[in-house]
């Protein structure tokens, strides 16, 4: 699957998003070993913190499934759903990243007019804990 095919997955997982506190909609594309995807959008809480990012959310999925290899995440997000800028995963997702990919696990940053920004996860977590 090409980099272009799993953000457009993205863009239409942002859609799901469920973000009535900051009307930040985030959407993300997980793209598994086998695969399969599995799409993810943030949902968030009055109590704020209990929030589940789109990248969580496409991952845990992915794991409930019995899914463990993974090969991308493709992620979007913009106020109201209007992609303005570039959208990395916050800390937590990269922690989460870690748990289950390796350093060379792409992700794909989706900005405005078709533009996108490629990582690594040792790029946008280096140095990062495992047991
Ligand atoms: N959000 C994500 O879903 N993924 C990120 O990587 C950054 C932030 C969500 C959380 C919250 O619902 C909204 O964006 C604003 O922070």
């Amino acid at each position: 699957m090409t980099p272009q095919a799993l953000i457009e997955l993205a863009k239409e997982a942002m859609h799901h998003a469920y973000a009535p506190y900051s009307g930040f909609q985030v959407g993300a594309a997980l793209l598994c070993a086998d695969g399969s995807v599995y799409q993810g959008c943030n949902i968030e809480n009055a109590a704020y913190s209990p929030t589940n990012c789109a990248e969580r959310t496409a991952f845990f999925r992915a794991v409930y499934d019995g899914h463990r290899e993974f090969t991308a995440l493709a992620v979007c997000g913009g106020k109201d759903g209007i992609i303005t800028g570039f959208c990395p995963p916050c800390g937590v997702c990269r922690q989460v990243m870690r748990e289950f990919c390796r350093e060379d696990f792409s992700v794909y940053i989706a900005g405005p007019e078709g533009q996108y920004q490629t990582r690594t996860l040792a790029q946008l977590l280096p140095d990062s804990f495992t047991l």
